[in-house]
């Protein structure tokens, strides 16, 4: 494998000498060049946070799949670190697909998907995945041990391994596709972590007969319940709903080992913006259950592509269960570190039509909003960056609405969803050269959306639009840098 990372490592060197950054992210971990889709083996580890990655070097488009890696000592400064998989042995030939990581006695070990394409590449109704091992004892490098779990009868589409430790024992959730095309996950287990045994059960499957195919599953406990989330692919839209290419979500439920999993809340979706898929989640060094997704979507335009680049991480949010069964995203507690000094802005009421300039280029920048809904019959008000990406309240439908209008980059549409019937909404934005993340109302909502507003275009505004809007409280920050 040394000699093909080398290649690899060879082409990215070249290919970052020209990237173009102007969507390159101040401070959030992107492809060093080439291509990234789903994060890969988050983990803690010897006392470093590593993040992996899907990744092709060898272009800005999807191709045979590598896992990037990055390391951080607190989920924020990023470093990128070597490649470390390569495509191209007998049972990963086409790809090394997604996966996961353990770290056991001071080794770090990666389970992934090994990829064939049995009738030429793309052709994705004849493929073989099996789930294979590579251990490292250093964190760097990476020894590939081959297939530990074969694909089982009847299943061709079978990838994502996600990989705990619970109750003395090994478990392993598997996505899956199954014979008559209906989204799945296995379960395995074994007790010791390089030999797993071929058996499975059949963990939760999908209610819905055009969901195809459930990518990237992840199970883990929160609060009193196990949470599963997932990619479900062929969702059919539905009004405002599941609009996007491909959705993710999660169900909530009760499980212990060897018992059936109960489910008690049904699909939800997790974000309601346009690039929110593929997370994984882990445990950070005190426990708290964090997520982290690839922020775009398949077959998405992605401008950064003739840049020389394509693909970057969610930043990291902090998950939690309230009473109701509902997952709250909240984004992680070391971001503050980010911070320069705060800048407040003066309560006060919007006047119909009125905008208020807050920064002429927010390029890296976190902002805070309290807005009396009560106190404001505008039909429209928020926020917005330059004239492309807007979000805000619309007073004539009770929507919150995330849109984008890039014209020059065939992007322009809209999300939306139901505003929460509080009197006060709390938003919390974080903008980055070409992205929008908020949180409304500490982590009961959340959009994720790629931006992609040019240089000399990215004031950041507030405006309420026919009648007045109350501001309540206003906090802004310049963001700092934490990525080369
Ligand atoms: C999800 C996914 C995974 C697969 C990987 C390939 O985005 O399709 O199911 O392992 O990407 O890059």
């Amino acid at each position: 494998m040394k000699q093909r990372i080398d290649l690899a490592s060879t082409a990215l060197e070249t290919a970052r000498k020209s990237l173009n950054k102007q969507f390159y992210p101040e401070y959030h971990l992107a492809t060093y060049a080439g291509w990234l889709n789903d994060p890969n083996g988050l983990i803690y580890h010897e006392g470093l946070y590593h993040a992996f990655y899907q990744h092709h070097p060898f272009s800005s488009d999807w191709g045979p799949m590598h896992w990037g890696h990055a390391t951080s000592k607190d989920m924020v400064n990023w470093q990128h670190q070597p490649i470390a998989l390569a495509p191209g042995d007998e049972y990963d030939r086409d790809g090394c697909f997604s996966g996961s990581a353990i770290s056991h006695e001071g080794k770090l070990y990666l389970f992934y998907t090994g990829h064939i394409w049995l009738d030429g590449e793309g052709n994705d109704s004849q493929i073989y995945q099996s789930q294979c091992l590579a251990i490292s004892e250093d964190g760097i490098h990476f020894e590939k041990k081959g297939v530990i779990i074969p694909s089982p009868e009847g299943y061709m589409h079978f990838r994502d391994p996600k990989v705990w430790y619970q109750d003395a024992r090994w478990w392993m959730v598997v996505g899956a596709r199954d014979s008559l095309d209906q989204g799945q996950i296995l379960l395995f287990s074994s007790d010791e972590l390089l030999h797993w045994s071929d058996e499975y059960q059949v963990l939760a499957k999908t209610d819905d007969k055009n969901v195809y195919m459930w990518e990237c599953p992840d199970f883990f406990p929160l609060g009193e319940q196990f949470v599963t989330l997932f990619s479900p692919q062929g969702k059919k839209p539905q009004g405002h709903q599941y609009r996007n290419r491909f959705q993710n979500g999660y169900l909530v439920g009760n499980w212990s080992p060897n018992q059936p999993y109960e489910i008690t809340n049904q699909f939800t979706e997790i974000d309601f913006g346009h690039d929110f898929y593929a997370p994984q989640t882990f445990l950070a060094e005190d426990d708290r259950r964090i997520a982290i997704a690839w922020m775009d979507m398949w077959e998405s335009n992605m401008p950064s592509k003739v840049d020389g680049w394509a693909g970057c991480f969610t930043l990291p949010r902090e998950l939690t269960l309230n009473d109701q069964g509902k997952v709250l995203v909240n984004p992680i507690r070391e971001l503050t570190s980010l911070r320069q000094e705060a800048i407040e802005i003066k309560p006060s009421v919007l006047a119909k039509n009125q905008t208020i300039v807050l920064h002429s280029d927010a390029s890296a920048c976190e902002i805070e909003l309290i807005w009396d809904l009560q106190q404001s019959p505008a039909e429209k008000f928020g926020l917005a960056i330059g004239n492309g990406a807007e979000f805000f309240i619309d007073g004539q439908t009770q929507q919150l609405t995330l849109s984008r209008h890039y014209p020059e980059h065939v992007i322009s549409d809209y999300r939306c969803t139901a505003l929460p019937q509080t009197r006060h909404l709390k938003i919390r934005a974080f903008i980055d050269k070409s992205s929008l993340e908020v949180f409304i109302n500490d982590g009961e909502l959340c959009f994720t959306s790629r931006i992609y507003p040019q240089e000399g275009e990215r004031a950041l505004t507030l405006f309420a639009i026919n009648q007045s809007a109350k501001l309540l409280k206003g906090t802004m920050w310049q963001l700092n840098k934490s990525v080369e």
